[in-house]
């Protein structure tokens, strides 16, 4: 199996499972990453996701370039469009999704973790988009996703150098969230999601919603954006419930309707 995904109590474990070519991405592995992530997208029961890579070395070198070598111009065209959509996916799910990256992030492996909300590293962890320097350019969203999230200077330098940025200067750089030692960053992840499980489904889709499509748009817009998706959680249960459970001075139980 190049990938494992399994649910425990609400959240979704996602492991990129090819170790011994440091999770790098094929057609296989990519395809199977799809399935899920369509399953889930309509899965109530898994609250929140945290996508990580086996083994201790990578999260993932990239696209499996041994297989790119194979492959006629017209299935790497095929091949980008599904990593394109794939990642575009994970954007748009309801959950909100955390990557725990375990090692190297290279290429297509650090445009997953982009396209991902949070961001944890392991100490050891590095990263890089290395396109340049194989005669490509970052194909599944690393040119629009970097400098939207680390802004345009500094993802250019990345970028044109190809260079590899540690988990120590991903953090000053606002790439990854947060840094945690290595023993701890698959607890540290899975202790994120609960927290974030914990809270309303349709709350964290909204509000994922409302900044991912404001981003880029002016302030009016992304203003009118959020007050359309306040309305989508106004009429739900778990507001009434989140109230009920005030007064009563208890935690809510949110069930996502
Ligand atoms: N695609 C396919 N196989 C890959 C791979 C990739 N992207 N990255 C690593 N591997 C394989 C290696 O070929 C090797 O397999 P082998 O033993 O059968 O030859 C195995 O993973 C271990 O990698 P190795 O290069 O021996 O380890 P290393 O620690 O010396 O270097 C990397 C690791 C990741 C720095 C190096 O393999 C590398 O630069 N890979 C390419 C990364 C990249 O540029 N990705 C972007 C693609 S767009």
């Amino acid at each position: 199996m190049a990938l494992r995904h399994e649910i425990d109590d609400g959240i979704g474990v996602l492991t990129l499972n090819r170790p011994e070519v440091m999770n790098a991405v094929n057609r296989a592995l990519l395809t199977e990453l799809h399935g899920v992530l369509q399953a889930w997208r309509f899965d109530r029961t898994v609250r929140a996701i945290v996508v990580t890579g086996a083994g201790d070395k990578a999260f993932s070198a990239g696209a499996d370039l041994k297989e790119r070598a194979t492959l006629q111009p017209d299935e790497v065209r095929q091949f980008l469009t599904l990593i394109r959509d794939t990642f575009a996916l994970v954007e748009a799910l309801p959950q909100p999704v955390i990557a725990a990256l375990n090692g190297l992030a290279l290429g297509g492996g650090l445009e997953f973790a982009l396209a991902c909300d949070v961001r944890l590293a392991a100490e050891s962890a590095a990263m890089g988009l290395t396109e340049t320097a194989l005669g490509i350019i970052p194909g599944a969203g690393g040119t629009q996703r970097l400098p939207r999230l680390i802004g345009p200077g500094r993802a250019k330098e990345m970028i044109f150098t190809a260079r590899r940025v540690g988990a120590r200067e991903a953090e000053a750089w606002g790439l990854v969230n947060r840094v945690v030692p290595d023993a701890d960053l698959r607890a540290a992840a899975i202790a994120m999601a609960q927290q974030m499980a914990a809270n309303a489904p349709v709350a964290l889709a909204q509000a994922k919603f409302a900044v991912q499509h404001g981003l880029g748009v002016d302030l009016a817009s992304g203003l009118a954006i959020e007050g359309k998706a306040y309305e989508v959680c106004t009429p739900t249960a778990d507001r009434i419930e989140a109230l009920t459970a005030f007064r009563e001075k208890r935690k809510p139980v949110f069930t996502g309707a």
